[in-house]
């Protein structure tokens, strides 16, 4: 399978994990010349190039799309319609157009669009879905996830006050996917109606909590961006409570934070006694014995399925349905905010 990567910052990380996994890396772009002089050293061989529309002519099976996180939908379209498999980075779209064209040129496609959303697939996730999956606490009625960093004001300012770079220009909303993205994948449900609230109106930028009405009825909680107290697992935290009980990761730090904590109601067990325990994450190793450490799996696990979807027609682990539904959350979530943080309808799409 032969992959080029647009965009060579996280890109480069995919394209080196992709390699690992044995999947032939043969292109890569960026419009930063230092950005190509790194890959070019980290990824010997590949054909780099300045301008990314030069990748649609080189018979790719499938791209990665690692540019700005509002600007994926026009390449996707158009790698799309080359009949080129897409994985692509958030946000799948920036606005409901945009969503809308991209869901159209999905359907038109030959190939197949899969999000590059490794929260799903983070260990503590996974054990989480085991026990919504297994019926363990019943049904799901409030979820919440954190996807928070405890930086220093100096690194957040470093990190988002440019406005030129997208990480200063987006919504305080905007990058909500990977919070969205768990809370639908365990769920099964879509978001129906969004109301964003930021947490100090002294900084806006600071985090925002996002209210999403779910259609089974539920209720999730999504807070984002820079609060203290980071979460360990890859600043990463997901609660999930249902009829007869709760699943949800540990508040704990180090390794320990990838390990969820499972509780069983007594009045729902046969033998009224309650359950409380703990589960680890199993160790995860590549085929060849190589330890894969926590906060890689998620990434390990989109890679695999991505060469599941192009090379054996598997379906995409994380859709352009939801991809876009997560998306398009952000952007309501936005809207929103502008409107005094009263509930906004997603579109129906
Ligand atoms: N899933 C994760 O864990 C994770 C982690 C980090 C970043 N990301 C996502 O990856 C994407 C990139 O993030 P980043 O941190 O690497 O950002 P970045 O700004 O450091 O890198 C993006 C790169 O894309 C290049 N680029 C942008 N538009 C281009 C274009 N039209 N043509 C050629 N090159 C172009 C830029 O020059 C830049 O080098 C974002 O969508 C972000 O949300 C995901």
């Amino acid at each position: 399978m032969r992959i080029g990567v647009v965009g060579l910052g996280m890109g480069l990380y995919l394209a080196s994990w992709s390699r690992r996994l044995g999947i032939d890396v043969v292109a890569g772009c960026d419009r930063d010349a230092q950005r190509r002089t790194d890959a070019a050293a980290a990824l010997p061989g590949a054909d780099l190039h300045e301008d990314w529309t030069a990748l649609l002519d080189l018979d790719l099976d499938g791209v990665v799309l690692a540019n700005d996180f509002d600007e994926h939908a026009p390449l996707a379209i158009a790698f799309l319609d080359r009949g080129v498999h897409v994985l692509s980075e958030a946000a799948a779209c920036a606005d409901e157009d945009q969503a809308k064209a991209l869901l159209a040129a999905e359907r038109r496609s030959t190939a197949t669009y899969s999000f590059a959303e490794n929260y799903v697939f983070h260990p503590h996730v996974e054990l989480l879905r085991a026990a919504v999956d297994n019926r363990e606490i019943g049904r799901v009625t409030l979820i919440e996830a954190d996807y928070l960093h405890g930086m220093s004001p100096e690194d957040v300012a470093g990190l988002i006050g440019d406005p030129a770079h997208w990480r200063g220009r987006i919504a305080p909303t905007a990058y909500c996917t990977h919070t969205l993205s768990p809370i639908l994948a365990l769920t099964g449900e879509q978001p129906t109606e969004v109301s964003a609230f930021l947490v100090d109106t002294t900084d806006a930028r600071t985090a925002a909590v996002l209210v999403v009405r779910l259609s089974g009825g539920g209720l999730a909680i999504a807070r984002h961006g820079f609060l203290q107290g980071e979460p360990d697992s890859h600043w990463s935290w997901v609660s999930v409570r249902g009829s007869e009980g709760i699943a949800e990761s540990l508040r704990a730090p180090g390794e320990r934070a990838w390990s969820v904590r499972v509780r069983k109601e007594a009045w729902t067990a046969p033998d009224g006694v309650v359950r409380d325990e703990e589960r680890a994450p199993k160790a995860v190793t590549l085929p060849d014995g190589t330890p894969v450490e926590p906060k890689a799996v998620g990434t390990v696990r989109i890679l695999e399925g991505f060469r599941a979807t192009v090379e054996h027609g598997a379906a995409p682990l994380v859709p352009v349905g939801p991809a876009v539904a997560a998306s398009l959350v952000g952007v309501a979530g936005a809207r929103s905010l502008r409107e005094g943080s009263r509930p906004v309808r997603m579109p129906e799409l």
